[in-house]
């Protein structure tokens, strides 16, 4: 089965000047293990509408694979800067949509999308990223961690789950999660790990 796939961009450049190998080391892998908390803590607290899963920076998908397990008929839809003829995709391929397209570019383009694409039902979807807003940092005088969320929140995402370095960490070759106090606020941050930041409904 072939992923359905779109391409909003090329980012060959940022992928050959990472600061390590943190991009082709995991769109390539054959790797299918999955961090916990996406079935220790994710999972049983879904809001009941959830029916898509998106997960920015998706590399091969792995991260889908629990919610694949867990939820019928779930659909998943990442988004990550290779192209999806370079990624070992290494969930189902069934209900899966695949965006070439960096956080940057969905920040900017994402409100002239109309009716081009596949159609995103942001309202019933837990966005997740892991591991790719500390590449998100600033691009000139603009906060695309910020922008980011404002973004989700303007489509009617609820629900948003971050998994991420922050500040506590001293992560100077990939850097971490930056966000302005008044997104800070937004979230549950440190709970159920120092990684987690917590957008969620009751479920
Ligand atoms: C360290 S890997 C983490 C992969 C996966 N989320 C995981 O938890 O295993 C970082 C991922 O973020 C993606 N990435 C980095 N910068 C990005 C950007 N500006 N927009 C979208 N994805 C980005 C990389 O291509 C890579 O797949």
């Amino acid at each position: 089965m072939k992923v359905k796939s779109i391409k909003i961009g090329d980012y060959e450049g940022m992928i050959s000047s990472a600061p390590c190998n943190f991009v082709t080391g995991y769109y390539e892998s054959t790797y299918t293990e999955y961090h916990p908390i996406t079935e220790e803590y994710i999972i049983p607290r879904l809001p009941k509408n959830i029916n898509t899963i998106i997960d920015f920076g998706c590399a091969n998908c792995n991260n889908f694979i629990p919610f694949q397990n867990k939820i019928k008929d779930v659909k998943c839809v990442g988004f990550d800067l290779s192209a999806a003829d370079q990624i070992n995709f290494v969930c189902s391929k069934k209900n899966l949509t695949y965006y070439q397209c960096s956080i940057q570019d969905f920040v900017k383009t994402v409100n002239n999308w109309g009716n081009k694409y596949e159609p995103i039902d942001w309202a019933n979807s837990l966005v997740w990223t892991q591991g790719t807003l500390l590449y998100v940092n600033k691009d000139g005088e603009t906060d695309y961690c910020d922008r980011f969320v404002q973004t989700l929140l303007d489509l009617g995402c609820k629900n948003i789950f971050l998994h991420e370095y922050t500040e506590a960490w001293d992560n100077t070759i990939h850097g971490f999660v930056k966000f302005s106090e008044k997104y800070k606020k937004l979230f549950k941050i440190g709970e159920p790990d120092e990684m987690s930041h917590v957008m969620m409904e009751k479920k």
